[in-house]
């Protein structure tokens, strides 16, 4: 049985206390509501993670994430945080391919192929996101990008390493817009990748891999969202950064 996953994207939001006085909301409201089949992850921006991850030893309800990684070891890049680094904190997620990082960070599919690598081989856990613009959906051509997004940057994995990944299907123009896919135009996209992932390595895995939606998605839509067969979860945006929302999406699952 595929994992259920609720991940917080905090992007570039919350200084020091204000990301701890948040953390500590989720996590106090969050307690009893998580099931076994069921994972909570909140990403931080990076200079949350040591503590964020600190105070979760102690609570395995959720679980930490970075927003990004370097794609080397490491080495001069003045800024940059690499994955081992990102282990050391305790953190266990990283979101990998955000279309925020693809767009405003020129990152291509062939630097996020090297950036899966370097996250499967520190033993965390890439949250790879895919998705397309309005202009590709518009254009009628969503389903292509989505397959070359995957093949070029994650299908040269090993089935033994594919096998880590949480995908997640956020289209460009539902992100921070309101504009939410509906759950049939999301079902289908997912259900596209979860046979495209079962062409390349095989059913059983399609049938393990959780795929999230992510997209304008709220405690009014999540129900809906996730109630279809193939999506497994969400990754949330904004509604991440207010606890009681957060956490009435994570409920879904339990309702
Ligand atoms: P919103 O939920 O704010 O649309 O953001 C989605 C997202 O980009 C999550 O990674």
């Amino acid at each position: 049985m595929r994992k259920n996953i609720v991940a917080g994207n905090w992007k570039m939001n919350l200084d020091h206390a204000a990301g701890l006085q948040l953390f500590a909301e989720i996590v106090n409201l969050v307690k009893v509501d998580v099931n076994g089949n069921q994972e909570v992850v909140v990403c931080p921006p990076f200079i949350h993670l040591s503590s964020l991850a600190e105070l979760v030893k102690s609570n395995s309800t959720v679980s930490i994430g970075a927003q990004n990684c370097h794609h080397a070891d490491s080495g001069a890049y003045t800024g940059e945080i690499s994955a081992a680094m990102i282990k050391s904190t305790g953190a266990e997620y990283v979101i990998i391919g955000h279309s925020e990082r693809r767009a405003f960070f020129a990152e291509d599919d062939l630097l996020l192929a090297q950036k899966l690598d370097i996250v499967l081989k520190n033993g965390l856990t890439p949250i790879f996101c895919i998705g397309e613009t309005l202009e590709q959906r518009n254009a009628g051509t969503h389903f292509d990008v989505i397959e070359n997004q995957l093949k070029e940057a994650a299908f040269h994995l090993e089935e033994n390493q594919f096998k880590n990944l949480v995908l997640a299907y956020e289209p460009v123009w539902a992100i921070g817009t309101g504009l939410t896919a509906t759950p049939e135009q999301a079902q289908e996209v997912h259900a596209f990748i979860r046979s495209k992932v079962g062409s390349q390595y095989s059913i059983q895995l399609a049938n393990d891999l959780t795929i999230l939606y992510g997209g304008s998605c709220n405690p009014k839509n999540a129900a809906e969202l996730f109630g279809q067969e193939d999506i497994d979860g969400g990754l949330i945006g904004g509604a991440s950064l207010k606890a009681r929302d957060f956490v009435d999406i994570i409920k879904v699952f339990n309702s």
